[in-house]
């Protein structure tokens, strides 16, 4: 190593146990792996001859929920300093991703066929960035599985490192059988082109104490939710609207039917029906989480019983508010009790589970 790669890597390995004592953690063994790889890849990314030859190799970092993957890499991305570096969530990078290509050509999936389009979207997006973080990778339909194949493809052959979280091992990637062979290549891709990091570990660390009893992390607005039965809706300080304040909602390119909109207190009311059993996706939920801090869902159905593109949905409403650090109150069931365990998206699923027990949970009252 040079001097200022070696600099580097011990300013990384500092910077990890500095952001770890701040707010109180003891790094899991697999957390502390991982911080060893990751301020080796900020050595690397120090080193002047790379610019030159090849970027640093990319990482992969996979595990089950709440092991801390994603401080990892936020807290390697904070500590790193360049400014050629950009953090993506998975959801909102598609959005953009289909913007730009949209821009550049009139059909996303020709043009993910075909790449140009992809690539000048890519480069649009990512311009001189050097190291991409690119939180909660996943891919679940035929669709994503061409984009995200092309997309791996350009990213790798640019000049770019590549550091992905992800719930899946590369292996179980695209988990539906009627489409995982497509995706075949490009887990091998990923296999042979990127470091794979196991970041695994007993403690799914939301859980470490029941919400209650833990005050909310006051960095995090999302925390401050909850999750309610009907008629516990004053417990979060809610009045439930009234039918005259029902008001359609631009959302991405689509007006929703709100059941409230309270423009002074930054919340948006639905029913879960509107949000997610209507054809509402991803871009929606990343356009009502760039306008309103709080988000009320109600009639919340078990999951169970909702349809497999409900669930999905919600699944995804959870991940955009939690990323977003949306304020996120769920009133009705219990969604995630009665689910199959066997689903193909069960790990979408535990995510969802992980994310909602940082949210206050009501008790259900006696009748
Ligand atoms: N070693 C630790 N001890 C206690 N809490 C931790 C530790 N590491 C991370 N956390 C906290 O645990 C919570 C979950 O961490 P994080 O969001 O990074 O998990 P994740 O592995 O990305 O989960 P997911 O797969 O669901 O996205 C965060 O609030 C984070 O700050
Ligand atoms: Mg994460």
């Amino acid at each position: 190593m040079t001097d200022r790669a070696e600099h580097q890597y011990q300013a990384m390995r500092e910077h990890f146990h500095r952001a770890a004592d701040q707010r109180g953690f003891t790094l899991a063994p697999a957390q502390q792996a991982a911080a060893e790889r990751l301020s080796r890849l900020a050595g690397e990314l120090a080193r002047p001859a790379w610019r030159l030859r090849r970027p640093p190799r990319h990482l992969y970092l996979w595990g089950p929920v709440g092991r801390g993957k994603s401080w990892l890499v936020d807290t390697f991305l904070d500590g790193l300093p360049t400014p050629d570096k950009r953090r993506l969530h998975f959801h909102d990078f598609f959005r953009r991703l289909h913007q730009g290509v949209a821009r550049h050509d009139a059909g996303p999936r020709q043009s993910a066929r075909d790449g140009a389009a992809v690539d000048r979207a890519v480069d649009d997006l990512l311009g001189d960035c050097r190291i991409l973080v690119f939180d909660e990778f996943h891919a679940h339909d035929a669709g994503d599985a061409m984009l995200v194949a092309r997309l791996l493809r350009t990213l790798l052959e640019r000049r770019i490192t590549l550091v992905t979280t992800s719930n899946y091992p590369p292996a179980g990637l695209m988990p539906d059988p009627i489409h995982h062979h497509l995706f075949e290549p490009t887990i091998r891709l990923i296999e042979e082109r990127m470091d794979v990091l196991d970041v695994a570990g007993p403690v799914d660390f939301r859980r470490l104490a029941p919400a209650q009893d833990r005050p909310a992390p006051s960095d995090l607005r999302f925390a401050t939710g909850a999750v309610l039965r009907p008629g516990q809706e004053a417990a979060a300080g809610l009045t439930p609207p009234g039918p005259e304040e029902a008001a359609p909602v631009t959302a991405h390119h689509r007006e929703l039917p709100a059941r409230a909109v309270r423009e002074a207190e930054g919340l948006v009311w639905f029913g879960f029906d509107a949000l997610c059993e209507g054809r509402t996706a991803v871009p929606d939920y990343l356009a009502l989480a760039e306008r309103f801090p709080t988000l009320v869902l109600d009639g919340v159905p078990p999951l169970a019983e909702a349809g497999s593109d409900g669930r999905q949905r919600f699944a995804n409403l959870v991940d955009v508010c939690c990323d977003r650090d949306i304020r996120l109150i769920l009133i009705g069931a219990d969604p995630m009790t009665g689910l199959d365990p066997g689903s193909p998206l069960q790990r979408d699923l535990d995510r969802t589970t992980s994310r909602l027990a940082l949210l206050r949970q009501e008790p259900a009252t006696a009748p």
